[in-house]
Order: structure tokens, then C-alpha cells, then sequence
């Protein structure tokens, strides 16, 4: 009986790690897995901003306030840990970290600070119209590409 628990017990192991394993994140640096996601939930919450900034989706104020909460809390996020030395793209596959970004860490906080910044005022607007919203989207949308421009690798 001992033994089959213990088989059943590594069953549930090997599951767990093979659903951890997927495609996109395959032998990648658990590291680089971590800040690609957050970037991607940065992602997911400017695509309901900008989409309505925009006029893709109707504008819907307690979808735009949600998005703009979430990027404020995203933000607030201790992120130290996702971006380790040693984990830049000269350094190890999969990544698109420029090494840069560990040289120039003092102008990284520079352009999170006012991308911070950003989201709060997005945050303070983005339930009250599409105007204040859309006022709001180029400060935040700029955020993103101040750092993407100087300190991740074009495609
Ligand atoms: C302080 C710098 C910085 C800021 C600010 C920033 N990014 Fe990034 N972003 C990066 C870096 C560096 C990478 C590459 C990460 C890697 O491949 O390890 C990246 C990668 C990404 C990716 C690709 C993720 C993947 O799955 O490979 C997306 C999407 C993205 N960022 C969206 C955003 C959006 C949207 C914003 C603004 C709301 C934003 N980022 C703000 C630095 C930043």
C-alpha cells in the first residue's frame, strides 16, 4: 500500500511539471518566463485601453477603470527577482533582454518611475470618460516603448 502511494505521488509530480513545460516556455530561465508573463499581462491590460483609446471597442467605463487598476498593481509588483545578472540576451537563449538594461539600471527606475507615474493618472481618469482616457493612453503607451526602444533587442 506504501509503495502505491508513493507511485501515485510521483504520478501527480510528473503531471504538474509536464503542464509547467509547455510550448512557449520550454527550457527557458524560470526568471524569463516570470517577466515575459508580466509583460504580457502589461500587454493584455494596454490592449483593452488602447483598444478603446481607440475606438476598437466601445468604451466601457468599469472595464477601462479595471484595466488601469490592474496596471497600477502590476506595476507595484516587486519585480527584482524576474531580472537576475546574468540573464540578458548575450547571456542565455530566450530572452530579449539587452545587457544594457543591468548597466543602465539607475535610468530603468528613471523610466519606471514615470511610467508609474502614468498608470496612476491613467488610473485617476480612465472610469470618468473617453476623453480623459484617451488623454491619459500616450503618457502610458510612451512608458512601454521608452524602455522597449533603449533596452529590448528588435525583432
Ligand atoms: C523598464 C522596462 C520596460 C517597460 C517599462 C516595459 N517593458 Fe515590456 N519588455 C521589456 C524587456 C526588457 C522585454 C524583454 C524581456 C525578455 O525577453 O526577457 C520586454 C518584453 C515585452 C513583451 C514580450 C513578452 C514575451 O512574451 O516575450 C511584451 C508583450 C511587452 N514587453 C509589453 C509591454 C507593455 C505593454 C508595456 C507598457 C505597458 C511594457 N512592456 C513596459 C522592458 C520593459
Amino acid at each position: 500500500m506504501k509503495t502505491l502511494t508513493l507511485f501515485a505521488g510521483v504520478a501527480v509530480i510528473a503531471v504538474t511539471s509536464v503542464a509547467f513545460a509547455d510550448e512557449a516556455h520550454e527550457n527557458k530561465d524560470p526568471s524569463v518566463v516570470a517577466r515575459q508573463s508580466h509583460m504580457q499581462l502589461y500587454a493584455h491590460n494596454m490592449g483593452v485601453l488602447g483598444g478603446m483609446a481607440q475606438g476598437k471597442i466601445d468604451y466601457d467605463a468599469d472595464a477601462a477603470q479595471s484595466a488601469a487598476d490592474n496596471m497600477v498593481a502590476l506595476i507595484g509588483m516587486n519585480q527584482m527577482s524576474y531580472w537576475p545578472a546574468g540573464t540578458d540576451n548575450a547571456s542565455i537563449e530566450g530572452t530579449k533582454a539587452l545587457p544594457s538594461l543591468w548597466e543602465d539600471f539607475d535610468n530603468v527606475m528613471v523610466i519606471n518611475a514615470n511610467f508609474s507615474a502614468a498608470a496612476d493618472t491613467m488610473a485617476d481618469v480612465a472610469g470618468t470618460d473617453l476623453e480623459s482616457l484617451q488623454g491619459a493612453m500616450q503618457a502610458l503607451g510612451g512608458a512601454c516603448s521608452a524602455c522597449h526602444r533603449e533596452y529590448r533587442q528588435r525583432n
